[in-house]
């Protein structure tokens, strides 16, 4: 342990100078998000649309996970799961979450907070049926966050739909599908040397957005 805490301690990386500032930020968050995701993936960063979104279960215990940004549809973020998968149940329960960004390669960082619902099924089986196959078999058959005996019962029952299926289009089940957050609140974090990192967040006050300088 304390040889991690040594490694750890001596771990320090400095974050550049790439500057945040008031008279660069865009007046909606929206367009910020969108420039600065556009400059991701220009970097090739690793997996831009990588997002981790937390929720909260019944019993009030906060949960996150990753899950891939798919779309911005009419400024809401989008993205795709299984509607009996636990963070499908959390949501359904309680719209409300949390989600952030990270592009450690341009030491970026964006955070939200929104309510969430399922989005329409136009959305949904727009983006099944732009999936390959093996994602649509393997939608249909994962039974998602449930305990399985082994990787081959899933094999085999994706094996057998496959075969079941044979030269048909395979429709998206009821059961997997979009969800789409609104967004009231962004924060925008621009690491800089010497942990003095610009920071600015927007709220949804009234009719327009609020921007506010955070301390780092
Ligand atoms: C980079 C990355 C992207 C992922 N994208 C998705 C996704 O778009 N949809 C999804 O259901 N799970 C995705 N997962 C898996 C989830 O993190 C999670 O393991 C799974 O959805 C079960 O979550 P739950 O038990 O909280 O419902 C992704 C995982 C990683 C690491």
């Amino acid at each position: 342990m304390e040889e991690i805490s040594n490694t750890l301690a001596s771990l320090r990386q400095e974050y550049g100078n790439r500057e945040l500032d008031k008279g660069n930020l865009k007046k909606n968050p929206i367009e910020q998000f969108k420039d600065w995701l556009d400059d991701a993936i220009k970097i090739e960063a690793n997996e831009p649309n990588a997002m981790a979104i937390s929720t909260v279960s019944k019993e009030n215990k906060p949960r996150s996970r990753y899950v891939l940004f798919k779309d911005l549809i009419n400024d809401e973020i989008i993205f795709h799961t299984h509607y009996e998968s636990p963070k499908a149940l959390e949501i359904i329960a309680n719209p409300n979450v949390s989600g952030i960004f990270y592009w450690p390669e341009i030491h970026r960082q964006i955070r939200f907070e929104g309510k969430c619902k399922k989005a329409s099924v136009e959305i949904s089986d727009s983006y099944f049926n732009s999936r390959p196959r093996g994602g649509q078999l393997s939608a249909i058959v994962s039974k998602q966050s449930k305990v399985i005996k082994n990787r081959k019962e899933i094999e085999d029952k994706i094996n057998e739909l496959d075969e079941q299926f044979k030269n048909v289009d395979i429709k998206r089940p009821e059961n997997w599908g979009g969800f789409s957050i609104k967004i009231s609140y962004w924060e925008f974090w621009q690491g800089r040397n010497n942990r003095t990192h610009d920071r600015f967040s927007y709220s949804y006050k009234g009719n327009d957005w609020n921007i506010e300088r955070l301390s780092p």
